[in-house]
């Protein structure tokens, strides 16, 4: 089944196009990866898909279900974790409550994921007391992904998880991807400009 399709999308930033007639369709349980460099448009696909931009033109189905016009927070309830470029964890705040943060993401689901987002990614439960801040940044990288999966998400959007990463830590952190993809049946949207992750999460 069509988890997520963008038909003839196309998005701009004051009226300057970025993405121009994309199609894309990603199925129920797949991995997907969309490579390109520097500036191509891959945050802009993301922020388009999860609702953050608006777009000119073109539809965006979830489901079967025409949500270009939902706010991001509404695309959340439905099951969409998004992971920004950069991360973005709450610096103040505790590993914990960055975690905790996530438990709105996919209204359906009544069921938290603690234990499974402590099992993937231990140093999280030994640093639960520490400020997000203080962690480094592959122990960020993996805050984000967990404060996107404790409530269960369909749908994990991806942007460049790999930036400012030693590639051991990347390696683990798509080892990961593909497990959680495997246990739990999370579908994966993922955007990179490098190789080395595209080896790991094969389509
Ligand atoms: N808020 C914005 N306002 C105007 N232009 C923007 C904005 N955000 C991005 N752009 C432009 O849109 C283009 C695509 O940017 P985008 O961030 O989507 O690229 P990217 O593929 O994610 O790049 P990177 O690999 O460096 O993260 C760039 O030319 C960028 O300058
Ligand atoms: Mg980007």
């Amino acid at each position: 089944m069509t988890l997520l399709a963008l038909s003839d999308v196309t998005a701009a930033y004051d009226r300057t196009p970025i993405l121009r007639d994309v199609d894309l369709a990603v199925d129920e349980g797949e991995i997907v990866g969309v490579m390109g460099k520097n500036g191509v448009g891959k945050s802009t696909l993301m922020k388009t898909v999860i609702g953050l931009l608006e777009p000119e033109s073109g539809t965006i189905t979830y489901r079967g279900e025409d949500v270009t016009g939902l706010s991001a927070d509404d695309r959340a309830r439905r099951g969409i974790g998004y992971i920004p470029q950069g991360r973005d964890v709450f610096p103040k705040l505790t590993v914990e409550q960055n975690v905790r943060m996530g438990e709105t993401i996919n209204a359906d689901s009544d069921e938290y994921l603690y234990e499974s987002v402590y099992d993937y990614f231990p140093v999280l439960e030994e640093r639960a007391d520490q400020s997000a801040g203080t962690l480094s940044g592959g122990e960020q990288q993996m805050l984000a992904i967990a404060r996107a999966l404790v409530a269960n998400p369909d749908l994990l959007l991806l942007d460049e998880p790999s930036e400012g990463i030693q590639p051991s830590i990347v390696d683990q952190i798509s080892e990961d991807m593909q497990a959680i993809n495997d246990e739990l049946g999370t579908t994966i949207l993922f955007v990179e400009q490098k190789e080395t992750i595209s080896g790991y999460l094969a389509v």
